[in-house]
């Protein structure tokens, strides 16, 4: 297992425009295995590229589902629904906070595997706001740009329960 560090919010990487994936590789498999190993080294359930330094467009999720660890390559968003959730939201970049973010319920994304091939992929609920937070990312956007509101730190601990529907802690 090789995890890579994971960098914190006030590096600049993280407001960057990461450049699309254009050679399909040993390297770009190399890349996934440490995004997904330093993914669930962290309890995190999603990890974007520039969160390891690398500005370029690939994703990696695991909420624990039937999916198992979903690796996205130049992805993009092609439908949402209108239906909207709303919950609680962290990022491996921003540790120890938490916020309040709405988002679509249901998101498809359209993206290429490790060896290049086109596919779409339909989540809903947890696995929809992974899709959303972690897309964000390749384009220097956070959680907190478009949160609701940010949790305090009784909120976080559940010493007090935050307004809205609570979801699990997930890191992103
Ligand atoms: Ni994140």
């Amino acid at each position: 297992m090789a995890t890579r560090k994971i960098v914190k919010l006030g590096d600049e990487v993280l407001r960057k425009t990461c450049k699309k994936v254009e050679k399909f590789d040993l390297r770009l498999a190399l890349l996934l295995k440490d995004m997904a190993d330093t993914m669930h080294d962290a309890d995190g359930v999603g990890l974007a590229a520039p969160q390891v330094g690398i500005l370029r467009r690939i994703v990696v999720i695991d909420v624990g589902d039937e999916n198992g660890v979903i690796e996205l390559i130049n992805p993009e968003i092609v439908k949402v629904s209108t239906e909207t959730q709303t919950g609680r939201e962290g990022c491996l970049s921003l540790p120890e906070r938490q916020g309040i973010v709405t988002r679509p319920k249901v998101v498809t994304v359209r993206a290429q595997d490790r060896h290049g091939n086109h596919f779409e992929i339909t989540g809903e609920d947890l696995l929809a706001r992974a899709f959303c937070h972690e897309l964000d990312h390749l384009d220097g956007k956070l959680y907190i740009d478009c949160m609701d509101r940010e949790l305090t730190p009784e909120e976080i601990e559940g010493h007090v329960p935050e307004d809205g529907p609570v979801q699990e802690d997930e890191a992103t």
